[in-house]
């Protein structure tokens, strides 16, 4: 099973502290049946440039493909990042290189406010200027913030892949919103947005067991489907 959403390359960002933490999170998160992990670090246009971002990146990866050579009780990782947006995204050069595993859909984590129409065109000119498919992030954390507009039913109409993190099919309380969306593809791709090994661990398995056993399999195939044709595997 892939998880499409994690932090688990050390101190890149405020996921994983170091590479034991690493370690620990790529073990659990075998052990809850996850085969292909995505790591995607914060990428804030603010902080970085795409250059010194995927040296970081490549230096954090390489730190762990050495302590996991050879081992087959963890996941296999394939590198992207989790890229927050801003103005001016949609022409900014670099943003072929953070798409996912050279692949032309990349991580794109949305404003946490009301978005303006600007904020819907620029996911358009991506998608149409750039031929890149956003994967937006953990949808779940948007919905109370665009409350009272069409955002999210426009964003929707765009040709997106939708996202949503563990928790929100882990959570008792939002678990029956989630299954609906899951069971009608609004919900495509699935992650644990783990960030270490306690307040935001790996939990992705328990989801894919809940959706399991509410959905049927063919859920968790759907899902894992677009995942393996996202990363060619
Ligand atoms: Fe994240």
């Amino acid at each position: 099973m892939i998880d499409m959403h994690s932090h688990i390359l050390p101190a890149i960002d405020d996921g994983s502290r170091d590479p034991e933490m690493t370690l620990e999170m790529l073990e659990e998160s075998y052990r809850q049946g996850i085969t292909d992990i995505v790591a995607t670090p914060h990428f804030y246009i603010n902080n970085d440039n795409t250059e010194s971002f995927l040296e970081k990146r490549n230096n954090a990866y390489d730190i762990i493909k050495g302590k996991i050579s050879g081992r087959d009780d963890v996941p296999n990782i394939y590198l992207g990042a989790e890229v927050y947006f801003f103005n001016g995204i949609s022409r900014y050069d670099g943003l072929d290189k953070l798409c996912i595993n050279n692949s032309k859909y990349m991580l794109l984590e949305m404003p946490f406010k009301k978005w303006s129409n600007k904020v819907l065109t620029e996911v358009e000119n991506i998608i149409f200027d750039r031929k890149i498919i956003p994967i937006i992030a953990h949808i779940e954390r948007y919905l109370d913030l665009q409350h009272g507009t069409d955002n999210i039913n426009n964003l929707f109409s765009l040709e997106v892949i939708i996202q949503a993190n563990a928790s929100y099919v882990n959570y008792m309380f939002s678990r029956k919103k989630a299954l609906k969306w899951i069971d009608n593809n609004i919900i495509q791709l699935m992650g644990s947005d783990a960030h270490n090994m306690d307040s935001r661990a790996p939990n992705l398995g328990k989801a894919y067991d809940i959706i399991k056993k509410k959905l049927g399999d063919g859920a968790v195939t759907r899902i894992n489907g677009l995942g393996k044709e996202i990363l060619s595997i």
